[in-house]
């Protein structure tokens, strides 16, 4: 028994994100642009807000979006009766995005209520358009919000049926200028969801396919990207994968992977997907054995004839990147260990195909000392 959902419109295209101005999704309608200072210096992008004519445009998200990003930005739609909210970045931009448009249309001025303090969204928010600039997330479909609530040291996802974007925009093109180690890292934040979502004890056929091809088209794809980060065919192949592997976690969601990456994150600054990449190999070994010859299958439709050489590749990728795998490579004392353990005891952790203990978590953070 299993059900699929996704209520979000697709469109995809190398050049597509130039003719969203004249798109009967924004004629007429009072429209606030939601980016990053860095993005909105991008010529594309430069040139696309300006024809939106847009009410507003808010660049004032960092990585790693925080609670008080978002009720500053809430605010602002809510000041300036923002009637399409049009999101171009990252995963931060866009979680920053939908989370802000939700609590828009409330009477509160907190997206802490919703985050961590149990209150939910009754219906009622301004439509987002989702415009990803990295190919990774796949936030630009997903139902998700993941912020840094800082004064709480509390890094958490949120999810609402109501985040879910009216349309995500994908124009590879946005992610030429990413650089290698961003590349890196969000590529293989979209591999890890192929894996969470298909590894998931939620896990269902729809999304089990769309994992497995997103799988097989970053590993294929990825080394060669380095090696020309111009490409834009590859960078296509990759965004692509990122909007499969998106697809594919956003029913199912993550397991321990992005369990351990919170902790990574908010006590050492990792970027999300280097979080995620830190402990990728150390998870597929811990649970391979608890898959019923899954994972074999997974790594079979990804192109590879074991799940050792499988991890062998993640292994290269990360390390030609420049990726940490090491505790030392990443900054982290050994003494923190005992914190990472504490703090990766996350809800996403009963998603997980192996029930985690406190040995499994010690065993993956001591291997990668
Ligand atoms: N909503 C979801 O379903 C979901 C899933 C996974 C992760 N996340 C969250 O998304 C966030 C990470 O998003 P991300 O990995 O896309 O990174 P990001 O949005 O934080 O961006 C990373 C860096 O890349 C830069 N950048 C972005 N686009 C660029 C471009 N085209 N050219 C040059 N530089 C560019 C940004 O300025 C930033 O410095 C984290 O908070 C993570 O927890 C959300
Ligand atoms: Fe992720």
């Amino acid at each position: 028994m299993w059900t699929f959902h996704l209520p979000t419109k697709i469109n995809f295209g190398r050049g597509i994100f130039q003719t969203l101005p004249k798109s009967s999704e924004v004629l007429g309608r009072r429209v606030a642009v939601v980016t990053e200072s860095t993005i909105r210096k991008l010529e594309t992008v430069q040139t696309v807000i300006d024809s939106l004519n847009p009410v507003t445009v808010f660049d004032q998200i960092r990585p790693n979006p925080t609670t008080k990003n978002v009720d500053t930005l809430s605010e602002l739609l809510r000041g300036e009766k923002a009637e399409l909210v049009i999101a171009v970045g990252g995963g931060s931009v866009l979680d920053c995005a939908k989370a802000a448009s939700c609590l828009a249309m409330t009477n509160d001025s907190n997206i802490r209520l919703y985050h961590s303090e149990g209150k939910t969204f009754a219906d009622g928010r301004i439509p987002v358009i989702t415009v990803p600039t990295t190919a990774g997330t796949g936030s630009e479909v997903t139902p998700i919000a993941v912020l840094d609530d800082e004064e709480k040291c509390f890094k958490s996802p949120m999810s609402s049926h109501l985040f879910y974007p009216v349309s995500a925009v994908i124009d590879s093109d946005l992610t030429l200028s990413v650089p290698i180690r961003v590349t890196a890292s969000t590529a293989l934040d979209a591999f890890s969801h192929a894996l969470e979502g298909f590894w998931s004890k939620n896990h269902q056929p729809v999304c089990d396919l769309l994992a497995k091809e997103a799988a097989r088209i970053i590993l294929t794809n990825l080394g060669n990207l380095y090696k020309n980060l111009a490409d834009p065919v590859l960078r296509g192949q990759i965004a692509y994968a990122a909007l499969l592997a998106g697809i594919a976690f956003q029913m199912p969601k993550n397991a321990i992977i992005h369990a351990c990456s919170f902790p990574l994150s908010n006590r050492f600054h990792l970027p999300h997907g280097e979080a995620c990449a830190f402990t990728m190999e150390a998870a597929i070994r811990l649970n391979t054995p608890f898959m019923e010859g899954r994972m074999e299958e997974f790594a079979l439709a990804a192109g590879f004839n074991s799940v050792t050489s499988m991890i062998d590749t993640i292994t290269v990728l990360k390390r030609s990147s420049g990726l940490p795998c090491t505790l030392r490579d990443a900054g982290i004392d050994p003494d923190s260990v005992a914190l990472l353990v504490k703090e990766s005891f996350h809800p996403l952790l009963n998603n997980n195909p192996k029930t985690v203990t406190e040995t499994d978590l010690y065993r993956i953070y001591d291997d990668l000392r």
